[in-house]
């Protein structure tokens, strides 16, 4: 599983949610720009939080809603989200969620009964809050049905406990909180922490992301 809640794996899960074919996470700038032109397609871009320039979309949940990716693939590129996947992209299977999807991820996760890394994006290469925050989340919900096995694992749980009375007032004290703060998009944090809003879960096929359930009824 690839994290990304602040807001890469968030904004792909809404684009999914609200009826996008498919989501291509690419590396760089310049894959995504080889999109141009195709029917169909949206490009959007995002770096250090902003929307790289010259991109019509950037990475804010926000910017995908009322239709405007229904029935279309959405080309994205992000600074850690989106290199994470890739990453993890030839493992057995990638799945990706945020808090939007909590329960539908973790039910999923339970359901494949397989081992499962928890990669968490974090930026720049680097420990963040939120991902791990969530990671805890996911362990605290599923540890019953897995043998959880690692430092990090217990740090992360922990993490969680010590934040979830409280998710955004503890998520204020992220990196990443004052940098997207500092470019106005709080709005985007408090969306990318409200449990539930969907159950699509999203996994990884043929380098796109599409709707588990999509893919198993169009499965031979
Ligand atoms: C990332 O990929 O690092 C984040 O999603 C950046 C962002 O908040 O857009």
């Amino acid at each position: 599983m690839v994290i990304d809640v602040l807001r890469a794996t968030t904004t792909m899960c809404v684009a999914l949610d609200q009826g996008a074919d498919k989501v291509i996470p690419v590396d760089t700038i310049e894959e995504c720009l080889a999109f141009t032109g195709k029917e169909n397609y949206i490009l959007a871009g995002e770096r250090n939080g902003r929307k790289v320039e010259g991109f019509h979309f950037g990475n804010s949940p926000f910017e995908f809603m009322d239709g405007v990716v229904k029935g279309k693939t959405l080309v994205l590129t992000t600074t850690n989200g989106t290199r994470a996947i890739k990453m993890a992209e030839h493992s057995y299977q990638v799945v990706i969620g945020g808090f939007l999807n909590f329960t539908a991820l973790t039910r999923w996760i339970v359901a494949e009964g397989r081992d499962t890394l928890l990669l968490c994006s974090g930026w720049r290469n680097k420990f963040n809050l939120e991902d791990t925050v969530f990671a805890g989340a996911i362990i605290h919900h599923i540890k019953e049905y897995f043998l959880v096995d690692s430092d990090s694992a217990f740090a992360a749980e922990k993490l969680y406990l010590n934040s979830r009375r409280n998710m955004f007032h503890f998520m204020k004290q992220s990196s990443h909180y004052r940098r997207l703060a500092h470019l106005g998009v709080i709005n985007d944090i408090k969306y990318c922490l409200r449990p539930d809003l969907t159950t699509i879960v999203p996994v990884l096929k043929n380098g796109a992301l599409v709707n588990a359930d999509h893919d198993k009824k169009h499965r031979i």
